[in-house]
């Protein structure tokens, strides 16, 4: 007899690593097949990055690290994100995560109360939803077709707000799309979101540097949205580092203290 949570079994396998396992069944099969599912770079973390992790383990870098992550590396993210997103942050306000992925989740976490409406723009990264379903949301989906780019307008976005609406996930560059908002695009949308005071937006930027369109621009570069605006990054994608597991949340210090007071505890 098993005895799992209504929450783990309404929760829905990664559809992304179950094909990427059915890909690496194929391939064992001698079937030249081309894995599109999981997002993994074409090149190898590059060989400084390699040498530093060494260093590290040489230098005895192996106990229990601080919740929101050592402080050097907390510095260099503020560094990162004023240098190439023109965003100031304090040391505070970053809390580092084993993936861009548990940072969302600690974001979503945080912020959702049972019932609470999350939007999700469509076509979106499978975790989403499961994520929300995981801190007993519901999931508001706003289609956005080819016809559209895949990208939403202000009309759909200001349509979909309920007073009950508590998160909006917006991923730039976009997976699965490759769409890019422009910055003219973001402003557009936080035009509508400052109407809406209740709404914090999860900016998830993973693919930050995979974007073959225009310059990268951040919704947190809006100064009326900066007290709600979730940033989500890391190295995974930018620095073929997805096994390393190391992601970040840049937040207000609101946000920031209840996602390490989160994950101080699992
Ligand atoms: C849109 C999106 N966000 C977040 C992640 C998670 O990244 P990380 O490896 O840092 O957990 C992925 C990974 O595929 C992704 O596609």
């Amino acid at each position: 007899m098993e005895h799992l949570s209504v929450r783990l079994t309404s929760l829905s396998s990664s559809a992304t690593l179950a094909m990427s396992q059915k890909s690496n069944e194929l391939k064992a099969q001698g079937v030249d097949v081309i894995n599109l599912s999981v997002g993994e770079p074409d090149f190898f973390t590059p060989d400084p990055i390699k040498a530093a992790a060494k260093k590290a383990i040489d230098n005895n870098f192996s106990f229990y690290s601080p919740v929101p992550g050592f402080l050097d590396l907390r510095k260099a993210i503020v560094a990162k994100l004023k240098r190439e997103n023109g965003l100031d942050y304090t040391v505070d306000q970053i809390i580092v995560s084993n993936g861009a992925k548990q940072s969302i989740c600690n974001t979503l976490l945080c912020l959702v109360d049972p019932g609470d409406e999350v939007i999700v723009p469509a076509p979106y990264w499978v975790s989403y939803v499961e994520m929300v379903k995981l801190a007993e949301g519901m999931n508001v989906i706003l289609p956005a077709g080819i016809d559209q780019n895949f990208k939403i307008t202000p009309e759909q976005l200001e349509a979909a707000i309920t007073p009950k609406t508590k998160a909006l996930i917006l991923c730039t560059p976009s997976n699965p799309t490759g769409s890019v908002y422009s910055h003219d695009e973001l402003e557009a949308l936080a035009d509508v979101l400052a109407r809406h005071p209740q709404v914090v937006v999860i900016s998830d930027e993973i693919y930050e540097h995979i974007n073959y369109v225009g310059r990268h621009a951040s919704i947190a570069s809006f100064p009326v949205l900066r007290d709600r605006v979730a940033v989500i990054n890391g190295v995974s994608k930018a620095y073929a580092m997805t096994g390393w597991r190391i992601g970040f949340l840049a937040a207000p210090l609101w946000l920031a203290r209840a996602a390490s007071k989160l994950q101080g505890q699992y």
